[in-house]
C-alpha cells in the first residue's frame, strides 16, 4: 500500500507557529516520524505540504491511483472548504482528518468541520501524535476493508 499525507495552510510554519497550541515539532520532524512509522508498518509513504486550496485538491485528485488512502490536516481549510471535501468524495479514497489541537475545545468557529462527514474518522488533539495514530488507524481500517 502507498499513503499520502497531506498538510493544509500554514502547517510550514509547525514549530515556529504558536508552540503553546500547536508545539515545537517542525513539519520536517513531523514527516521524518511518519516515514519510519510507514516502514514500521509496511506501507510507502508520501508527505505533501500546501498553502493552497486549489493545490491540495489537485493532489487529492491526483493520488487517484497511485494511493489508497490520505490522512490529511486541513489546517483552516477544515472549516472553509467545500473543494476539498467534495474532491475527498469525488475519489472516494479512504481518508482519515487529523488536527494537532483540539478543535471541539477551541474557538466555535473551528468546531465544525467539512471534512469530516466524508472521512473514515477525525483525531485531533493529540499533537503530532495526531498524525502518528492517524497513520496507524488508516492502515488498520485498510487491512480490514474487504478488497472486493
Ligand atoms: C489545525 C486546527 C485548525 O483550526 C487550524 O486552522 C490549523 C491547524 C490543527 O492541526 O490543530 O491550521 O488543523
Amino acid at each position: 500500500n502507498s499513503l499520502l499525507v497531506l498538510h493544509g495552510p500554514n502547517l510550514n510554519m509547525l514549530g515556529k507557529r504558536e508552540p503553546e497550541i500547536y508545539g515545537r515539532n517542525t513539519l520536517e520532524d513531523v514527516n521524518q516520524a511518519l516515514l519510519l512509522l510507514a516502514q514500521e508498518l509496511g506501507v510507502k509513504l508520501s508527505c505533501y505540504q500546501s498553502n493552497h486550496e486549489g493545490d491540495l485538491v489537485d493532489a487529492i485528485q491526483d493520488a487517484v491511483d497511485q494511493h489508497q488512502g490520505i490522512v490529511i490536516n486541513p489546517g483552516a481549510y477544515t472549516h472553509t472548504s467545500v473543494a476539498i471535501r467534495d474532491a475527498i468524495s469525488a475519489v472516494s479514497i479512504p481518508t482519515v482528518e487529523v488536527h494537532l489541537s483540539n478543535i471541539h475545545q477551541r474557538e466555535p468557529f473551528r468546531h465544525h468541520s467539512y471534512i469530516a462527514p466524508v472521512a473514515v474518522g477525525q483525531i485531533c488533539g493529540f499533537g503530532v501524535n495526531s498524525y502518528y495514530l492517524g497513520l496507524r488507524a488508516l492502515v488498520h481500517y485498510l487491512q480490514n476493508v474487504p478488497s472486493d
